[in-house]
């Protein structure tokens, strides 16, 4: 089947959504491709909250967030994504208002907002209340609310069909061809210009709160076509997941007074964070509470968690402010917050890098201007270079509304002023696709995707997880290589065509090898410590040497190298200089 659209947006949460909103306001026909129905998105698994600095319950100012921002990046961020970013949010939140999102209220009836790690305020001085929430549902009513939008503005949904390539000749995006899941069917997609706001690619660690669809395919298809992600070593882990699980036990539960112990019961982040405690970064709390673990202070079976307590806090505010994260505990560990202590664990969480973008999501070819026509990014997919090297928690949010409305905005404008670009015929078309399903349907490989696929997950959990080191993340090298030669022989075993998911889970293993081939390359590059990339091998931040961005490609001549290149970092007065001294958590 063949469709023509001037704006195709591929994903379905928070970044889809407002791109697909604002490009349909822009007078152009506009679809929205998803692997999921709409509402049942990522985005509505973030909890607390969305930072702006209305200033509603404290003082607050856009400068402030734009600092705390780009320290939060270990001043990897580019400050005019910053900029931006901290300036448009305002408005972005009262436009979220004022399309019906049901804020939680002050009791004056402003939009309430929380405390949230490394939100200050007067550039570091102490914390600041500037997470706007909805209990903690806030990407979920994102997400209805915006989808609701959508419909009112006329998008058209194509919901349950997974994106297998992107068609770009001669540095155009022409389109895409897709895969129904209800019917096995291909289907080719004619479009001026691409969005691509599909998340993140979680899915490669064996513990983490993304997900099961977050697996990386389309920054593997791009990657897969010699173009660059941007940063792919910065992942950042959540302290907080439930144990095991690794479904997130939002960093609000902190914001509204939670303690962390260890097995006898110490607040252990007293030690390591003695001014801001259980508020440090995550970067901080995550490496504290693997410490806390590593040296026997850990609970549970495997003593491999530490608890989270809430038990001082009334019950209304538990039971309030807290529900989702309430009924997630009684649902999936048989406890209660109310009165039992809440086994917790680091949880893969969000990728800083991605496909790289300018400010209005333009997809990048390479790290010196270089773009892709008609092809634009945002959200967690996209690198725009907001989080730089660790991300704050609620700017994920913030990002994919303020970037998701700039990508939308440029895509339409894009789209008014050009003729539809050539495309190959359909059997061209979808040739790459094609060969993909029938090697997975009909090949005689007897590897099995499932296998591989745990394999990678607990490999890349011990070797490039929370503390890094040359010789662990070396060695991951050759286990990606080695699984990579495996899955040329995958074959499934069961070939037919409709709602198949074992066929899906092992197309999505390939595009997981790829994300995670482009971390493990990208991190053993960089031999400095900075943010989220923690080496015990090189343990301090290198500015001199390191203040760049990462540029992975594949190498398309050589199978299984990576050619790693560089991008300048986008400054504007921010430094560590700047940094009250000292610099205490
Ligand atoms: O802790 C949380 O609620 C997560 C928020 C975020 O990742 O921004």
């Amino acid at each position: 089947m063949h469709h023509r659209y001037d704006v195709l947006v591929v994903g379905a949460g928070g970044a889809g959504l407002m791109a697909a909103l604002y490009a349909a306001k822009g007078d152009v026909s506009v679809a929205c491709i998803s692997k999921l129905y709409p509402t049942r998105s990522h985005t509505g698994a973030a909890q607390g909250g969305i930072g702006a600095a209305l200033g509603n319950v404290q003082e607050d100012h856009w400068e402030w967030h734009m600092f705390d921002t780009v320290k939060g990046g270990d001043y990897l961020t580019d400050q005019d994504a910053a900029e931006v970013f901290a300036k448009d949010i305002i408005d972005a939140v009262y436009e979220l208002e004022h399309m019906g999102l049901p804020f939680s209220r002050t009791p004056e009836g402003k939009i309430a907002q929380r405390k949230f790690g490394g939100h200050t305020r007067d550039f570091g001085k102490a914390a600041v209340e500037r997470s706007c929430y909805a209990k903690d549902r806030t990407g979920h009513m994102i997400l209805q609310t915006l989808y609701q939008q959508n419909v009112k503005a006329g998008t058209t949904f194509f919901n349950e069909f997974h994106v297998t390539d992107l068609l770009i000749e001669d540095g155009r995006c022409q389109g895409l061809v897709a895969y129904e899941l209800s019917t096995g069917e291909l289907h080719t997609f004619h479009a001026k210009a691409v969005i691509l706001a599909a998340g993140g690619y979680g899915r490669v660690f064996k513990i983490t709160s993304n997900a099961l669809t977050l697996t990386g395919d389309l920054m593997s298809i791009y990657y897969r076509k010699g173009l660059p992600l941007e940063d792919m070593e910065f992942y950042q882990f959540h302290p907080t997941g439930l144990a095991k699980l690794g479904i997130l036990v939002t960093e609000g539960i902190r914001g509204e007074g939670g303690i962390l112990r260890n097995d006898s019961g110490e607040r252990f982040m007293e030690r390591y964070a003695p001014t801001i405690k259980d508020l440090a970064p995550r970067d901080i709390v995550s490496r504290s509470i693997i410490t806390e673990i590593r040296e026997g202070r850990g609970v549970g079976r495997d003593k491999d968690a530490v608890n989270i307590d809430l038990t001082h806090l009334p019950r209304e505010v538990i039971e309030g402010k807290l529900a989702e994260i309430t009924d997630l505990a009684r649902t999936y560990l048989g406890m209660d917050p109310v009165k039992d202590l809440v086994p917790i664990q680091p949880t893969a969480h969000y990728a800083m890098g991605g496909i790289p973008t300018n400010l209005d999501g333009l997809c990048l070819s390479d790290g010196s201007g270089g773009t892709v026509e008609g092809l634009y990014a945002a959200g967690e997919q996209a690198c725009v270079s907001l989080h730089g090297a660790n991300r704050l928690g609620t700017n994920s949010l913030g990002d994919l509304v303020v970037f998701g409305r700039r990508a939308g905005i440029a895509a339409a404008k894009y789209a008014r002023q050009v003729e539809y670009p050539d495309m190959p015929e359909t059997g061209d078309a979808q040739r790459e696709s094609v060969d993909l399903f029938e090697r997975l349907r009909n090949g005689s490989g007897k590897e099995n995707a499932a296998a591989i696929r745990k394999e990678l997950q607990e490999s890349m959990m011990n070797n490039v997880g929370i503390f890094r080191n040359g010789k662990d993340m070396a060695a991951q090298v050759d286990i990606i290589k080695e699984l990579k030669a495996r899955y040329q022989g995958v074959t499934v075993s069961d070939p037919s065509r409709r709602y198949n998911s074992e066929l899906i889970e092992a197309m999505e293993l390939g595009f997981m090898l790829d994300c995670a081939e482009a971390m493990t390359a990208s991190a053993l590059n960089r031999t400095e410590s900075r943010g989220a990339h923690d080496r015990e091998d090189f343990t301090e931040r290198n500015d001199a040497e390191w203040l760049k961005h990462t540029m992975a490609y594949k190498n398309l001549n050589k199978a299984d190298d990576v050619i790693i290149g560089y991008k300048p970092v986008a400054l504007k007065g921010f430094t560590r200089a700047f940094e009250p001294k000292p610099r205490v958590y």
